[in-house]
């Protein structure tokens, strides 16, 4: 971020401080919505869970067709059964959350099945514009059943919708459209309002919680939220807040926004860095996506849920690849469009799945 900043003649401090972003992940052509998913999948999935799945819900605003769910093009890529249910789902960063709630619902009902959820997305708003700095992408992967391994989800949940433009991206852009100001201090308030009713609602307080997650477009705005929430406590006592929000922060810092995923990569990021959660602490969740809809909810920690953690996070972070600006550059403008043919060189993608190219307007995908 520091030298993408030199190059924006910016600060770098206001890129790694004022933003609150390290590094930027930068995706390329031949990784898209799908192939995310199903790399981010496939490392968590037992055989078990393949055998039990049910439900597959892909939460993107970066989906690859208009009509046919990134969910079809996952679950066959993953080898899942036939006789399950698959739907992508938007409602720009907070779809994730909406599949997990509608998930819990299908497993409350069906309680020995199982649902994969899936947040990805590849967040692009062009290069030399203001939100050019919080740009990034990647995936996350949750399997939800009756006997969860690491979080056990609570039954209360606030949530907010309001049609508004803070933040959107019309069918024939590639780049989002955003008021910047503007959606930065809404989701304050979205968070501000979901908060407050979901402590109404079960008469817990912030002391209830251990920690407190955020949707994290750039890290900086889940600090602000943060700050609100602590502004009327003791500060020794804020501190630890802050500490965890640290924590929560590590892997956001180095990806940039992932749209749907992030709140989740912030939950995995405190899970794999904080020293002082146990099992029975309570952690609170607040979601909001553009357009816009907030929610907070809750779920305590789980006997053992060390044990379920890969702490593999940092070492698939590490193995990145460092571009310059100029070759950045050159694969954000090489990025799959809706082009009739194409064929694309995945010899240099180490993942799983990859993007080949597109046939006849049909994107090829491969497992290597
Ligand atoms: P900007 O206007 O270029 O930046 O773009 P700025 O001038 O506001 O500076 C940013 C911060 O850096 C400020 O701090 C400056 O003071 C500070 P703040 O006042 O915010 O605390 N700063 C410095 N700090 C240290 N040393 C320095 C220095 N210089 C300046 N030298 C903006 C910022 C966020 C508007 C832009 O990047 C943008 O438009 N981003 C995209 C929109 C966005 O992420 N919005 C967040 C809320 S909406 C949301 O979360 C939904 C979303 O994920 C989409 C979805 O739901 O799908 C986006």
């Amino acid at each position: 971020m520091a030298k993408l900043a030199k190059k924006r003649n910016e600060d770098p401090n206001k890129y790694l401080i004022g933003i609150g972003q390290e590094k930027m992940a930068v995706i390329p052509p031949t990784q898209d919505a799908v192939t995310l998913a199903a790399n981010a999948a496939d490392t968590i999935l037992t055989e078990e869970d393949k055998e039990k799945i049910d439900l597959v819900l892909v939460a993107t605003e970066s989906g690859v067709d208009n009509s046919k769910s990134s969910a079809a093009y996952v679950s066959e890529l993953l080898g899942l059964k036939h006789n399950i249910r698959t739907l992508e789902l938007k409602q720009a960063c907070y779809a994730a959350t909406a599949g997990i709630q509608l998930a819990k619902g299908h497993i409350s009902l069906n309680p020995h099945k199982k649902a994969l959820v899936i947040g990805t997305d590849i967040a692009r708003y062009g290069l030399k514009t203001p939100g050019e700095p919080t740009q990034g992408g990647g995936a996350v992967a949750m399997v939800i059943s009756a006997d969860p391994a690491v979080l056990a989800l609570e039954d209360a949940s606030s949530y907010y919708a309001k049609d508004i433009m803070d933040f959107w991206r019309p069918l024939s852009q590639t780049e989002a459209m955003v008021d910047g100001k503007y959606s930065a201090n809404v989701y304050l308030e979205f968070f501000e309002q979901v908060f407050h009713d979901f402590q109404e609602q079960t008469g817990l307080t912030l002391r209830d919680f251990t920690a407190l997650l955020f949707h994290l477009p750039y890290t900086k705005q889940g600090l602000k939220a943060l700050r609100l929430a602590v502004e009327n406590i003791d500060p020794t006592q804020a501190t630890k807040y802050f500490n965890e929000f640290e924590a929560s922060r590590k892997y956001n810092k180095l990806t940039g926004n992932l749209y749907t995923g992030s709140l989740y990569l912030s939950l995995l990021s405190l899970l794999e860095n904080s020293d002082n959660l146990q099992a029975g602490d309570r952690l609170g969740l607040f979601s909001y996506g553009s357009g816009a809809q907030g929610e907070f909810f809750s779920g305590i920690l789980q006997e053992n849920y060390r044990q379920h953690l890969t702490n593999k996070t940092t070492s698939l972070l590490n193995k990145r690849q460092e571009v310059s600006v100029a070759e950045y550059e050159k694969l954000f403008n090489s990025v799959l469009t809706n082009e009739k043919n194409r064929t694309l060189d995945t010899t240099s993608d180490p993942a799983t799945y990859v993007l080949t190219g597109i046939k006849d307007f049909k994107r090829q995908y491969q497992k290597k």
